[in-house]
């Protein structure tokens, strides 16, 4: 097991591990004795895998525990289910001292870390991430909030758990493409910040040390959280292929999956990198062969032109610019700052 602190105020630990759900009871007991009841939200497919051994430990370390269940759709995070949901937390009498917990993928996550957010004004987090890319990004930094239908991202808050339990036996339930879509974040950070987890990704592909690659990225993402973690600054670099990803997500009507669009973007930055001299050709094959190698796609399935509206209202867009993060090598990146008016040139290359 890999434990790992992410030192924000207040700060909190991820447990990474094959089984780490059965020690999340007694956690809780330790850390907050005054609690006597929890709340696990999860949706249905997660739920019949994995919420009833969870609950059976937390019943056993003396917490009454209430289960609220959404249903598995395209969009978990909307208003409708964050409505439900506090009003179910309100029928159960929960109060500031009881906890949420959030168990399952990013979707869910986000939603519940919302309400913990916003329910009596902030009650206590514990967030349970079972899927690859929740582990890696969505559980960690404290970024919650749902969806509106003319937006996804504008409402949330930054919100920290108590502490994050990744528990790897939840991969082995996890359908391939979705393991696949988590190795782009994977992918990502290696590019970020380190060369060696880029290369065990390639040498290894899909098969790689789990506990270790999911420890890996974490501990990345946690530095750059704590760094920035209101997101103005060092915490940017942790966009990287999300500017066009989001883009051709947007583009699609949300068809492409998030991880899948992140790849894509990927491919795009790695061939705008090389075309203006910020990397060489050589790392931006690499970076082409890394996703092809784990069976993502590194090629826009958009045009420029019918990425352009999307790409201009990106909600990282300062004003009449916009930061576009550019790989400079394997485990280096550079924040580019181009003019709005220059960005269809300037990405013009990737596609
Ligand atoms: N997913 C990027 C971030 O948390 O900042």
């Amino acid at each position: 097991m890999k434990n790992i602190r992410v030192n924000t105020e207040p700060s909190y630990m991820v447990e990474i591990g094959a089984g780490t759900f059965d020690l999340v009871g007694e956690f809780v007991r330790t850390l907050r004795p005054d609690a006597t009841k929890v709340a696990v939200v999860s949706d249905d497919n997660v739920a019949q895998l994995w919420a009833g051994p969870l609950e059976q430990k937390l019943r056993e370390a003396g917490l009454e525990v209430v289960h609220f269940v959404i249903r598995s759709s395209e969009n978990e995070k909307t208003f409708l289910n964050y409505y439900a949901l506090i009003d179910f937390l309100a029928a159960q009498e929960m109060n500031r001292s009881d906890i949420l917990m959030a168990l399952g993928g990013g979707k869910v996550g986000d939603l519940v870390g919302f309400a913990a957010a916003t329910y009596f004004r902030g009650i206590p987090l514990v967030m349970l991430p079972t899927s690859l890319l929740a582990m890696v990004d969505a559980a960690i930094g404290g970024k919650t909030g749902i969806d509106l239908p003319s937006g996804k991202g504008v409402v949330g808050t930054f919100y920290e758990p108590i502490a994050v339990f990744c528990d790897i036996n939840t991969l082995d339930t996890l359908p391939q493409q979705c393991f696949v879509e988590g190795c782009a974040e994977v992918l990502k950070y290696g590019i970020i910040g380190d060369s060696r987890l880029f290369y065990q990704v390639v040498s290894q592909g899909c098969s790689f040390d789990r506990e270790l690659i999911v420890a890996k990225s974490v501990s990345l993402k946690a530095k750059y959280v704590v760094q920035d973690e209101r997101d103005y600054g060092a915490r940017r670099v942790l966009n990287l292929g999300h500017t066009v990803g989001h883009a051709i997500e947007r583009c699609s009507g949300y068809t492409v999956s998030h991880g899948f669009a992140v790849a894509m973007g990927l491919g795009v930055m790695a061939r705008v990198g090389a075309a203006h001299g910020v990397c060489s050709t050589d790392c931006a094959a690499e970076i082409e062969a890394a996703l092809a190698a784990v069976g993502l796609p590194n090629r826009s399935p958009y045009s420029l032109s019918e990425l352009m509206p999307f790409l201009l209202r990106d909600k990282k867009r300062v004003g009449d610019n916009i930061d576009l993060i550019v790989p400079e090598k394997i485990g280096r990146c550079r924040t580019v700052t181009i003019p709005v008016e220059n960005i269809g040139e300037y990405l013009y290359p990737g596609f």
